[in-house]
């Protein structure tokens, strides 16, 4: 095991349109909607903390400070639920407010999610930090980006979290030319953002879990705008891949692409059937639904 820097703060991306789940993130941002009684931004937030992080970077915009106001104290709301006795609900919007510190920057234009990255600078100046896209809920026993930390203190490198994608769906995620190390870790040759199925290198897509090194600002700093006219974390992950290297990681676990109608749909009801006070009735209640 190599002697890194620990890894304190997490970078969460959040200044998306999210246009793939309108009309339901016109006027609420689309890391608040529900997935069973949490906001999806929640979970993400969550699986940092478990993971032991908790300096939690927003790269947010207008609109979107529904999702600071969650992770704020409300005086009047916490109160009432103690004068009215509702302990157990107090603690639900109450620990998890304690157990973090959350500071906002503003991405001041939509350059994508390269430049995102790049509003952090300020905040990270030269530490090895955890990305995690908001969209991609991840489902594991150890917390994904936890497991990514597991590989950066035995490698020191950055670390991408990669899963094996059908190859009709490959040319919406970024994917790896993997070189492997053993069984789940590899190098990562090359990166190509959202490649055709043609030119994909592999069928291992990279999700929005990341550990990053201090070296990628300078990358990012100096690589051309890619695909959609954007500043793409893939291309500049690419180009460190050529300088040092990239190692990408098959996690343990199941990724819901909650940014989307289907995956949405599928992650509440997944998390429904864990939900420790609503497994029961909801799989007797989905059961009738199916045979119906
Ligand atoms: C982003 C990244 C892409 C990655 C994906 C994972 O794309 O650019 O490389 O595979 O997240 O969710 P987006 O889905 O934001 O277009």
């Amino acid at each position: 095991m190599k002697k890194v820097r620990q890894i304190k703060k997490a970078v969460i991306p959040v200044a998306g349109l999210g246009t793939r789940i309108l009309p339901a993130s016109k006027s609420v941002p689309k890391e608040m909607l529900p997935v069973v009684d949490k906001p999806l931004i929640q979970y993400i937030v969550e699986e940092a903390l478990a993971s032991g992080i908790k300096d939690i970077i927003l790269i947010t915009r207008q609109g979107k400070s529904a999702i600071e106001n969650h992770f704020d104290t409300d005086f009047e709301l916490e109160t009432t639920l103690a004068q009215k006795g509702k302990g157990e609900t107090l603690a639900l919007i109450k620990n998890i407010v304690q157990m973090m510190n959350i500071i906002s920057v503003r991405q001041k234009q939509p350059l994508g999610l390269g430049h995102a990255i790049l509003c952090a600078r300020p905040l990270i100046f030269d530490e090895p930090f955890a990305v995690l896209l908001p969209d991609d809920l991840v489902d594991s026993d150890i917390p994904c980006i936890g497991q990514l930390i597991e590989i950066y203190q035995e490698t020191a490198g950055p670390v991408v979290a990669v899963e094996r994608v059908p190859k009709e769906d490959i040319s919406r995620y970024g994917v790896i030319n993997p070189e492997c190390v053993r069984d789940g870790l590899y190098k990562a040759k090359g990166l190509v953002e959202k490649p055709s199925p043609e030119e994909a290198p592999s069928d291992l897509g990279v999700i929005g879990r990341y550990i990053l090194t201090p070296e990628i600002f300078n990358v990012l700093e100096h690589i051309p705008f890619g695909r959609g006219g954007e500043l793409q974390l893939t291309d500049a992950l690419n180009r460190l891949a050529q300088m040092n290297t990239v190692y990408a990681y098959e996690f343990r676990g199941k990724r819901y692409d909650a940014g989307d109608k289907l995956g949405y749909l599928k992650a509440n009801v997944v998390y429904g059937l864990k939900h420790p006070k609503l497994k029961k009735h909801f799989k007797q209640f989905l059961k009738t639904v199916v045979t119906e």
